[in-house]
């Protein structure tokens, strides 16, 4: 699976967000643009919603990924498909019923993905991977950008690559927070293969070369990685 780099556009300036977007697309430009859903109840931030999503689409040709960190996922996630999100993240700790809406997201046209915050384990849901097209496993506390990464979640990366190897799957392994030059590579060593970096991309001065260098990090770190050995 090839490394994908998904800047977070709420390291950006929102009042250019069109430009913002540009900044990071373009040939070995970003993958995806993450886009942070928060809405003052899940995580204390808010940041915004279903028509600036609608108006980032129609602005940028890079697909957006969308990290819903709101109450209620199952109610609101399947309007963020229908406003051009490509792939839509739902945290399992708010999710009612993580199976049909994960299926909803997906017959809408979308990928679908689940988010576990630091404190929430893998272990239980084990038997919905099918169900999912990625897997985030945040390394900060869900909220803000701009905080230190969690080394303490780099087992949580292994022990969720080594699930989905088992089970013969194609899915995604995201993570979110803290990801930079100084930590992108323990990610990629340890199973990761689709990253979000906000500041790291957006601090930077060339942000387009902020995603170059750090995809080139994380692809030398994972062709030495015993879990891509095959890949
Ligand atoms: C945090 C968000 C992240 C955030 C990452 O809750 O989910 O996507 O933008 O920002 P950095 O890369 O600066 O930690
Ligand atoms: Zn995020």
């Amino acid at each position: 699976m090839a490394v994908q780099i998904s800047p977070s556009i709420l390291s950006s300036d929102f009042a250019r967000l069109a430009e913002e977007a540009k900044a990071v697309s373009g040939p070995e430009g970003a993958d995806w643009l993450h886009v942070d859903v928060m809405d003052n109840h899940f995580v204390p931030n808010l940041t915004l919603g279903v028509p600036v999503v609608e108006s980032l689409g129609k602005a940028t040709g890079v697909p957006l990924d969308c990290h819903l960190m709101i109450e209620e996922p199952d109610r609101w996630a399947p309007q963020y498909v229908e406003a051009g999100a490509a792939s839509v993240t739902f945290h399992v700790e708010a999710a009612r019923a993580p199976v049909r809406l994960a299926r909803e997201i997906r017959a809408k046209g979308a990928r679908a993905a689940m988010a576990l915050k630091p404190a929430t384990p893998i272990e239980p849901y084990e038997d919905l991977l099918p169900e999912l097209d990625m897997l985030l496993v945040m390394t900060v506390e869900p909220g803000f950008g701009g905080q230190a990464f969690l080394d303490i979640m780099l087992p949580k990366i292994r022990r969720t690559r080594e699930l989905i190897s088992r089970h013969g799957l194609q899915m995604w392994l995201q993570v979110d927070g803290g990801v930079s030059s100084s930590t992108i590579e323990r990610c990629a060593e340890a199973g990761a293969d689709v990253f979000v970096a906000g500041s790291a991309v957006y601090g930077a001065g060339d942000p387009a070369d902020a995603v170059r260098r750090l995809r080139a990090q994380a692809q030398q770190a994972t062709a030495a990685a015993p879990w891509a050995c095959g890949h």
